[in-house]
């Protein structure tokens, strides 16, 4: 069975000189770095305490117990069975996951045409959004006798995912009938949260509502794929071993101390150097697939989140192993490269003409797909202007990734390429713990915290402030009240 496999020739100044491409030289000369951040990564993944509490336990999902998995594959076909639509609700780690697996393993226009979907229901994605629009707009569309919803949220207070519910909750109180908490499915905090605690609620009532499975303690949102995803794969009939099997290999390979042999530490130096050095402030993920459009999406809150940080970190290590993590207040980093999410073909007109012409600033990942499930071959009419006649879509899509390769390479701007031998759930499985792994390699170069996201909350709490929640912190609240926006009215035009 070939492996996913990696090709960073492009990133080297042997193709696009030493201004912008890595010499072996400083290849060789972070050695030491990568092994100290290779046996950092390791030892906090061997520790089951550290783990926990650092936030690595998505490391270990690849490893879940065969039963767990049984189950909930049986719960998915259950739900399946039992219903014509699926909303999923959620945001950030807890949506773009889910939203990856559909398009890269479901047919494109799934939910179009029962003769696509088959048996699988039609599956909607809300909650990611306030904007009341896509929401009315399918309460309005569905019979809510026929939708079954699934909530997700690890803290349980998300707004976004809060209030889609608290709507849709109503909505179906009122057009299913008493039982319609039969209808929800709930993924959470093992035991914290408000939507934790309305589960305990509504199970004591009556064991068939409001089913629960565990978000599990230390693993946060954006790593959670291969946690809080397995329902959605189930519902969506995809073999969930398969893809964690892909996830498996993908960790053994990704664990191996020789830089050489260890893609994920070879992706994270490689670009760490790219930015450091050469000035690449921005990862273009760009996937010349368009079932992958969504994983280069997931992609992005993965490497923003995780590593765009104010400050840097301080580890302590205890006598007994056990680390604690804080932020180095000292002095502010504001580090990390910023990712944007594109796809090729379609981007080769619009985005690529600034990768190509615009400030050398970029460096890009490639996805490609050696062997697509359907293809289309263009007919022989034996016109004049025929270049195109008997090529198969496949070879021009091959073709169109090689000659933006070229393109780049010609122009000196660094890009690497990840193949795809096939879009199936054993390679997507593979393809995504790459990321999480090359991530997480990222945050050990960069020493910022890869596992929490406190930049986010600033908009949360003025939120709260401004929605008068109970709880919110004074000193918060004080800082919101002395610093209130400027809106002068000369300068609104
Ligand atoms: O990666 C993360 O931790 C975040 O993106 C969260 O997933 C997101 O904020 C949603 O949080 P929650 O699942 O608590 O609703």
């Amino acid at each position: 069975m070939p492996a996913l496999e990696f090709d960073f020739n492009n990133m080297f100044s042997f193709s696009i000189g030493r201004q912008h491409g890595v010499t072996v030289e400083e290849l060789e000369s972070s050695r030491k770095t990568v092994q100290k951040a290779h046996r950092h990564l390791m030892s906090i993944m061997k520790e089951p305490d550290n783990r926990v509490k650092l936030g690595l336990e998505w490391t270990k999902l690849p490893f879940q117990d065969k039963k767990i998995i049984r189950e909930i594959q049986r719960l998915g076909k259950e739900i399946s069975e039992g219903y014509e639509n699926i909303i999923f609700l959620g945001i950030g780690g807890s949506y773009l996951g889910l939203k990856a697996a559909q398009d890269a393993l479901r047919s494109p226009y799934h939910n179009e045409t029962a003769f696509i979907r088959g048996r699988v229901p039609r599956i909607y994605f809300e909650g990611n959004n306030l904007d009341p629009e896509p929401l009315s707009a399918l309460m309005k569309a569905l019979d809510p006798k026929k939708t079954f919803v699934v909530v997700i949220s690890k803290s349980g207070e998300t707004t976004e995912t809060k209030a889609s519910f608290q709507g849709i909750e109503n909505w179906l109180k009122k057009g299913a009938g008493t039982k319609y908490g039969r209808q929800i499915f709930a993924i959470t905090d093992p035991a914290s949260g408000s939507l934790r605690q309305r589960v305990n609620e509504e199970q004591r009532k009556d064991p068939l509502s409001f089913r629960s499975l565990p978000l599990l303690k230390g693993v946060g949102g954006r790593f959670s794929e291969l946690n809080m995803g397995l329902l959605h794969l189930a519902i969506i009939g995809i073999e969930i071993d398969k893809v964690l099997e892909g996830a498996k290999v993908m960790s053994e390979r990704c664990n191996r101390g020789n830089l050489y042999k260890n893609p994920a530490c070879m992706y994270a130096v490689l670009h760490h150097i790219l930015y450091r050095k050469k000035g690449k402030s921005i990862a273009i993920m760009m996937p010349f697939s368009e079932t992958l459009k969504s994983t280069a999406d997931w992609y992005v809150q993965l490497l923003a989140e995780s590593l765009g940080k104010k400050y840097r970190r301080k580890v302590r290590i205890s006598p007994s192993g056990i680390e604690a993590w804080e932020n180095d207040k000292t002095h502010a980093l504001n580090a990390a490269r910023t990712p944007i999410s594109s796809r090729g073909t379609n981007d080769l007109h619009s985005i690529q003409q600034n990768n190509i012409e615009g400030e050398n600033n970029k460096a890009v990942t490639f996805i490609r797909v050696s062997k697509f499930k359907n293809d289309i071959r263009i007919p022989k009419t034996n016109s004049q202007d025929g270049f195109l006649e008997g090529r198969a879509f496949s070879r021009l899509i091959t073709l169109a990734h090689e000659a933006t390769e070229w393109a780049l390479v010609r122009e000196k701007r660094p890009n690497c390429t990840i193949t795809m031998p096939e879009v199936s759930p054993y390679y997507w499985g593979g393809l995504i713990f790459f990321f999480e792994m090359a991530t997480a390699f990222e945050g050990e170069l960069l020493n910022v915290n890869a596992f929490d996201q406190p930049g986010v909350e600033s908009y949360k709490n003025y939120m709260y402030y401004k929605l008068h929640k109970s709880g919110i912190d004074e000193a918060i609240a004080n800082e919101i009240r002395r610093n209130p926006l400027v809106k002068k009215k000369g300068f609104i035009v």
